[in-house]
């Protein structure tokens, strides 16, 4: 069915509230501590549509907040360590199809299970939400996250093994913006200028509830890709949102399961990309369209001095997602765009002790259906084949022999891409020998700052260097394609002393 375009006010989340004083742990010392829970809500996606059960982050510390969509965004700064209580109040049954014979997701163990991890942030591996350490309902888990790192906008998600597809699906994914003295001293748009945007895909039945495929194998009803036809942005399909001709900066998240939006404007007028997953870039990069990836983040400039009295839209493809009423006038001050943002530099090649090559590939039944996704042929539950040491520099190839983009993605660190090059596939495949057949391409220049997602092109070999810093201990590396990483697109990393 069409849904009425632009009824819906745009939601934006409300800062999580610290709660006074921090708590038990000494690392909370200085930090900020929230209290986030997990629990069951009815809420409207479209002015048309009957409430909608979700499963969502919400403050604990805030209990006059109404229910959202729109999880607690926790505000931080660079060195400031936060601590989160997170709160497992989820019912003891799923809603989506689980799948048992995936590896973790067993008759063995709960049903609903859950574990938060901050995408990008740098963090002891106790801390990192790995998809082992889930915890059931009723019970919490406290996590500390140090922030030594540059401002940028994090998100948080779910990640319980096996499952998190359908947990992320089902709503659980917020943001946490870092900020620091970098970014202060640029004086970007704040306030109501500043607009965070959670962008994803669903389908629905008719009666509102939410609709996830599955492959019709009752004993194996994983799908290998997801896509909606409802783009939903902060928990509304196409929204509205009244605003002022005045400079906008956009802070954007793909918490799609499977989709790349190709974000642009109605009116052709540039996105002014300013940072992207690890924060800002040296200089601004103007885009007439953009593609973004699961897992990826964008900051964006968007002027809307010019447009005084329109509407315009924002767009996926062809296809407006986002309506912004522009009033007549503003009381922003005028603001001149920076020139330049911060100094990024670029790791040498001949810092790298070790390359790493890692295959991406894919197995298909007979008639061509998806049956899983690897990485170096190996499941997870293989052993840690990658063992980096602290503080050194590594270059990771990948190569993908599958016909997709796959947004690869390593936690705990932020990377440079070096390069994609296309190399010949089918003497790869015979003799494993890596043959180029075009010059390298340098990465864009709006991927030329730090970045902990990459997308992987199909017949290509894309690089990224990366110096493994912060903490040793288990980690992971994944395709942010949800349904390829739960079957089984990720595999354990160790930093080892
Ligand atoms: Cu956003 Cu391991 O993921
Ligand atoms: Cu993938």
């Amino acid at each position: 069915l069409e849904l009425t375009p632009f009824v819906d006010p745009l939601p934006l989340p409300r800062a999580a509230r610290p709660v006074t004083p921090p708590v038990t742990h000494p690392a909370s010392n200085h930090g900020a501590h929230f209290r986030i829970g997990m629990k069951v809500i009815h809420t409207k996606v479209h002015r048309d549509v009957p409430a909608t059960r979700m499963w969502v982050y919400h403050d604990l510390a805030n209990p006059s907040a109404t229910d959202t969509a729109v999880a607690p965004l926790i505000e931080a700064r660079s060195h400031k360590p936060v601590q989160v209580e997170w709160v497992n109040n989820l019912p003891t049954q799923h809603f989506l199809p689980i799948d048992h014979s995936l590896h973790g997701c067993g008759k063995d163990v709960p049903d609903v299970r859950a574990i938060v991890h901050v995408h990008g942030a740098r963090v002891p591996s106790d801390d990192d939400g790995h998809p082992d350490d889930w915890f059931v309902p009723t019970q919490s888990l406290t996590c500390n996250y140090p922030l030594q790192q540059d401002a940028t906008a994090l998100w948080y998600h779910d990640h319980a093994m096996g499952l998190n597809r359908l947990n992320v699906y089902a709503g659980m994914f917020g943001m946490m913006l870092v900020r620091d003295e970098t970014e202060d001293a640029l004086h970007l748009p704040t306030g109501k200028y500043e607009l965070p945007l959670v962008l994803y895909d669903r389908n629905f039945y008719a009666d509102g509830q939410l609709y996830y495929p599955d492959s019709g194998d009752p004993d194996h009803p994983w799908v290998s890709e997801f896509a909606g036809d409802a783009i939903l942005i902060n928990g509304k399909i196409r929204p509205y949102l009244e605003v002022e001709p005045a400079l906008y900066r956009l802070r954007l998240v793909n918490a799609a399961n499977s989709r790349f939006f190709r974000l642009s404007m109605s009116n052709k007028q540039p996105l002014v990309q300013i940072g992207s997953d690890q924060g800002l870039l040296s200089a601004p990069v103007e885009l007439p369209a953009i593609t973004f990836a699961p897992g990826e983040r964008l900051d964006i400039l968007l002027d809307l001095t010019y447009s005084a009295g329109q509407n315009l839209h924002l767009r996926h493809g062809a296809f407006d997602i986002l309506q912004l009423r522009v009033a007549k006038a503003t009381s922003q001050k005028a603001q001149p765009l920076p020139k330049s943002l911060r100094t990024i530099t670029r790791i040498p090649e001949s810092n790298s002790i070790l390359t790493r090559t890692i295959t991406l590939n894919e197995y298909q039944d007979k008639v061509g259906n998806s049956m899983e996704m690897l990485l170096n042929r190996k499941r997870w539950h293989e052993p840690v084949t990658e063992k980096p040491r602290l503080n050194s520099t590594e270059i990771w190839e990948f190569i993908n022999m599958t016909e997709d983009v796959h947004p690869m993605h390593l936690h705990l660190v932020r990377f440079q891409v070096l390069d994609r090059r296309v190399y010949d596939t089918f003497a790869y495949l015979m003799h494993k020998e890596l043959k180029f057949v075009s010059a390298a391409e340098a990465p864009a220049a709006n991927e030329q700052g730090w970045k902990d997602v990459v997308q992987c092109p199909p017949g290509m070999v894309t690089r990224i260097i990366v110096k493994f810093e912060g903490f040793t201990g288990n980690y992971l590396y994944h395709c942010h394609i949800l349904e390829h990483e739960a079957n089984d697109m990720m595999r354990p990393f160790e930093v080892v002393a």
